[in-house]
């Protein structure tokens, strides 16, 4: 997956703008060190910093981390593999938004997240959870199967699990597990008629790989006709989306 830093910047802002409501529970305070898992564009990192605490945004886009660094000079920034990352200085929050249903296998994100945090330190997160654009996933599915010569779903490598599923993972690990939530939340998307091309452009890139134009514009169209009874509404496309939202901390 490779990230246009510049699109999301323009047209996906909605991405963040949720998350200010996650950093109300994680509740920054002036002198704690804490990690955005994740960072992108690094819109939330700043708002941590703002709030008073050490910000460190790390994210596998080098497209993103320079983005981030061009908003937020001040703010630390560095590029980082999520499944595979460590710090000499230990954090006393992991943050993360939007994020972690890219990111497999789990177990070694949760393992990375445990090594850096104090002990007593929490785990903030919300992410797609079970059933998150199944709408989106199953209109991709079914055009991809009446086209014979099309057999890669994106969808597939995106990982959306249960409360039970994730809490288990983290408790395997040895986190407690204080709330947990799965929430619909149908997200407007920006662009008006061309909302749902810009987030499958986005976020759904890897499908389009190895395809023709003519031949991506067909399916475009095609998963908008399905999924235009569902999720259009007053000029607005719409993403069906479910967030889990998970506090844990390191016992
Ligand atoms: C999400 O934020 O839920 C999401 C974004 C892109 C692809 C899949 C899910």
């Amino acid at each position: 997956m490779t990230w246009n830093a510049s699109l999301y910047e323009n047209k996906h802002s909605f991405v963040w703008q949720y998350g200010e409501n996650l950093l109300e529970i994680l509740s920054p305070q002036k002198g704690d060190r804490i990690l955005d898992l994740g960072c992108g564009t690094g819109h939330l990192t700043d708002r941590i910093a703002k709030m008073g605490a050490t910000a460190i945004g790390i994210d596998n886009s080098p497209a993103m981390i320079a983005q981030a660094k061009q908003n937020y000079p001040d703010v630390q920034f560095e590029i980082a593999d999520g499944t595979n990352f460590t710090f000499s200085e230990s954090f006393d929050a992991v943050f993360s938004n939007a994020v972690l249903h890219w990111i497999k296998p789990p177990e070694a994100v949760i393992n990375c997240i445990w090594k850096v945090l104090k002990p007593g330190g929490r785990f903030i997160a919300e992410f797609g959870g079970k059933g998150n654009v199944r709408e989106i996933v199953d209109a991709i599915a079914s055009t991809f199967k009446e086209n014979d010569e099309l057999n890669q779903l994106a969808a597939n490598s995106w990982y959306f699990p249960s409360i039970g599923e994730y809490a288990s993972l983290l408790e395997k690990q040895g986190f407690e597990v204080n709330n947990a939530m799965l929430f619909d939340r149908p997200t407007p998307l920006d662009g008006e008629e061309e909302g749902m091309r810009n987030w499958l452009e986005m976020f759904a890139q890897g499908i389009f790989s190895d395809i023709s134009s003519d031949k991506k514009e067909e399916i475009l169209c095609k998963i908008e006709e399905k999924l235009r009874p569902k999720l259009h509404q007053n000029n607005t496309w719409f993403a069906d989306y479910r967030r889990i939202r998970i506090v844990a901390k390191k016992v």
